[in-house]
């Protein structure tokens, strides 16, 4: 399963990318606007750091839009996915753009027929909204099961890139599911480690490795 840090913020990706665990890396126009910097420069700033897939989000509605704006978006780096609506003119647009041989991850995906539509479009990524159907009482990880079979039953190469996680069970339900990518917020990331008994384990084997007086250097 593919990690992508669903982030602008640079000091944040420079950090998980020295753990080695970062694939990628997803923004969309709210995550610019928390980072407070420029749009083509933020993201332009980030394919330096990873060399992974990184979304930059179109905002115009209409396909003759769209690709003007993924021509500015694709010239950053040849590892930057343009992320499009869900809509008719955003499969459009990535049918495109697909035809050029650039990536793009489709967004805003709440059920499973528009992956099977985002699928047959040729996307790259689809992006299941997971905590936003949560959010308003449905089960998010049932739309992910729910692609998981379309695509497997026809071989769509397009992968599944679980979105809007909250949580660290989110990760852990989207891995047991077979979701090829998940993107969180960093601090769900850094959550993944967290246990207890690992920092009791610590705590514990510090004690007694104190207690023979030895150093390792
Ligand atoms: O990748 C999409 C994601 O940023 C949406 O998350 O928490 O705003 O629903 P959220």
């Amino acid at each position: 399963m593919k990690f992508f840090a669903d982030t602008a913020v640079i000091d944040e990706i420079k950090e998980l990318a020295e753990t080695g665990l970062l694939d990628g890396v997803t923004t969309n126009p709210t995550l610019i606007h928390k980072s407070g910097g420029d749009f083509v420069e933020t993201v332009t700033e980030i394919t330096k750091i990873v060399q992974g897939p990184v979304s930059a989000e179109v905002v115009a509605l209409d396909h003759d839009g769209m690709m003007r704006e993924a021509e500015v978006l694709r010239k950053i780096a040849d590892h930057v996915a343009i992320k499009v609506p869900l809509t008719p003119d955003g499969l459009k647009t990535c049918r495109k753009l697909r035809g050029d041989g650039t990536m793009v991850n489709v967004t805003l995906c709440f059920s499973a027929n528009q992956a099977l539509l985002a699928a047959k479009a040729g996307a790259t990524f689809i992006s299941p909204f997971v905590g936003r159907l949560d959010d308003v009482g449905q089960n998010g990880m049932d739309l992910i099961s729910d692609i998981r079979l379309i695509y497997d039953n026809y071989d769509y190469d397009t992968q599944i890139l679980a979105a809007s996680i909250r949580s660290p069970v989110h990760m852990l339900e989207a891995a047991k599911i077979g979701a090829d990518v998940a993107t969180a917020p960093t601090k769900i990331l850094m959550q993944m480690f967290n246990h207890p008994l690992t920092d009791n384990g610590i705590a514990s084997f510090l004690k007694d490795w104190q207690a023979t007086g030895q150093k390792i250097v």
